[in-house]
């Protein structure tokens, strides 16, 4: 059943004989625009995450000029709104804490305008979780265009990956092994094109779940920013969206638990970010869905990670992945794991949508029994620590420590575990468990990526490179090591690991799923009776709005008020 021009939901602003479309008929001629370009044609937002200070959607100003053709050629009028960036660069204290801004943003810049169809331009890690829960929301066609991989990284003839070889060169230099000139080097190497981050971390990690869910054309996550590529799949996006306006095929009609299952699926074996977890469970529950953290382990046991890319896998970044063959070719790989009837926005199947895929090179893109990791890229843990979960990266860590007792060396801030840790000095062992608390999503505030906690100066001066670290902060996807992430709950609002002190002992067990501290109940609740709650961080403005609505990790740490069951839905502007 296609729509009638009258049906369109610009049609309420363009169509009525009244004094208020009068209004908004004069202002669209003051823009230059006739009523030839507008009347019987669908009304597409461009909702564009472009920013001055986002080096990650730097192009994106121009590529939203590429949809608009796209628009025009199909019959739409195109409308480009600006939403903010989210920039993973700059940002402080945490982009986190604007993700959810970011969604909030969308839904009513869409709900508010005459749009009957949005095409939504980021990529940027919270960026592409943000513009999709909000379109989720809103519930009008919406095809998701990422902003695409950056080039390589190079520096003295070896490649350079983001995040990742800043930490591994950070510790180098700390451990005296590299120069400050070397070190200027890697800073000026790392990232040459505009694109988001070309690791497998959280921007790669979501563009590709955002297109496995179905709201992406197939393949276009995989395509680098610098290619001429990218500009094509801005147009095509463009025709394609207007279409959809057409066929009303609005996210409720694409996203099911078994699209998000895809998703998850295709996440475990891209060796995804840890932060997936968060920003999946925040999606499917803004479409209504019970997305949860059993999902993931579900998934986890199951599906083995075949994308060779970094951090979890050796050598390769994401244009190595696209050359390969991208997403498509990794579908194909794992197509008895995925749900192949599930429609996307391309009105097909994903059956349809990945025939035809191929694998160029079997080394980026493995078969299963050639796996890098032969689970999936995360493991949820439960115990007395964390009863509501957390998480671990087992295929990027030393695998000495998938089993692990230690003392824990615990901090209540980030400050001073960051002077401690270049204490030569320091009281630490390699089987220590050093801890950071208040570091979630209260408690940084907005979870910052922490959780890759530094090591300590003095372990690698030894020649050590990881060790066991917890916290309830979340982990840039680019990062690895031995690092518990997400402890929920939090410790800032009373969860147990606010009861841990330095020299209880830590045990860890990632094939049983099992993380706790050896400390009895009694004892526990002996600590609980005398524990006081920090003092409240904010006392207006937006971070105290978030810090009265933010919900915990393994929910998917959205604001309560935004959750699809969250009183009666908003209703559309009546006059
Ligand atoms: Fe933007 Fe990594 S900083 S994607
Ligand atoms: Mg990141």
């Amino acid at each position: 059943m296609r729509k009638s021009p009258e049906e369109l939901r610009s049609a309420r602003w363009f169509g009525p004989a009244d004094l208020r479309s009068f209004g908004h008929r004069s202002r669209a001629m003051q823009m230059g625009l006739a009523p030839e370009e507008w009347r019987g044609k669908p009304i597409i937002g461009i909702v564009n995450t472009w920013s001055d200070i986002n080096p990650c959607h730097t192009h994106l100003r121009a590529r939203a000029e590429d949809v608009k053709r796209g628009i025009l050629m199909a019959g739409g009028l195109p409308i480009e709104l600006p939403a903010i960036s989210v920039s993973e660069s700059f940002q402080k204290p945490t982009t986190m804490m604007y993700r959810n801004f970011l969604a909030m943003e969308t839904e009513e810049l869409l709900r508010s305008h005459p749009i009957d169809g949005a095409v939504l331009l980021g990529g940027c890690d919270k960026s592409t979780p943000g513009l999709t829960m909000g379109a989720i929301s809103m519930d009008i066609p919406c095809i998701f265009v990422p902003a695409g991989p950056m080039l390589r990284g190079h520096f003295q003839g070896k490649t350079l990956g983001s995040g990742s070889d800043s930490w591994k060169y950070w510790d180098e230099l700390r451990a005296g092994t590299i120069t400050e000139e070397d070190w200027a080097g890697v800073e000026a190497g790392i990232a040459r094109s505009h694109g988001t981050c070309m690791t497998m971390g959280t921007a790669s990690t979501m563009t590709a779940i955002a297109e496995s869910v179905g709201l992406t054309l197939p393949g276009g996550s995989s395509i680098p920013a610098a290619d001429s590529g990218h500009i094509r799949l801005c147009s095509e996006s463009g025709r394609r969206i207007v279409e959809m306006v057409w066929e009303d095929l609005k996210p409720s009609k694409i996203l099911t638990k078994q699209s998000f299952e895809n998703a998850i699926a295709v996440a475990m074996a891209m060796g995804c970010s840890t932060n997936a977890i968060i920003h999946l469970i925040a999606m499917g529950r803004r479409a209504g869905l019970d997305v949860s953290l059993d999902d993931f382990e579900n998934y986890s046991r199951r599906v083995p990670v075949i994308g060779n890319v970094r951090p979890t896998g050796s050598q390769y970044l994401m244009e190595d992945f696209f050359y390969a063959g991208g997403i498509r070719a990794l579908m194909g790989n794992i197509r008895e794991h995925l749900h192949l009837d599930c429609i996307t926005v391309t009105g097909k199947t994903v059956a349809e949508n990945i025939e035809g895929a191929r694998v160029y090179n079997d080394d980026v893109i493995r078969t299963q029994d050639r796996a890098i990791y032969r689970e999936g890229s995360l493991a949820v843990l439960k115990g007395n620590l964390s009863p509501d979960g957390c998480v671990i990266k087992p295929g990027a860590m030393d695998q000495k420590f998938l089993k692990h007792s230690g003392p824990a060396l615990v901090f209540d801030d980030y400050p001073s575990m960051k002077k401690a840790v270049e204490d030569e000095n320091l009281d630490i062992t390699p089987d220590h468990v050093l801890v950071l608390r208040n570091a979630g999503p209260q408690g940084g505030p907005g979870m910052p990526e922490w959780g890759m906690l530094p090591m300590p100066k003095k372990l690698l001066k030894m020649g050590i490179r990881d060790m066991l670290r917890l916290s309830d902060a979340r982990m840039s996807g680019t990062s690895y090591g031995a690092c518990v992430l997400h402890v929920s709950p939090e410790s800032y609002v009373g969860g147990p690991l606010a009861l841990l002190r330095t020299g209880d002992i830590v045990t860890i067990d990632v094939d049983a799923r099992r993380i706790d501290m050896e400390v009895s109940d009694e004892e526990l609740a002996a600590r609980r009776a005398a524990w006081v709650p920090p003092p409240k961080r904010f006392e207006r403005g937006y971070g105290w709005m978030f810090s009265q609505h933010i919900q915990q990790a393994h929910i998917g740490a959205d604001f309560d008020f935004l959750r699809t069951d969250f009183g009666a839905p908003v209703s559309e502007p009546v006059i």
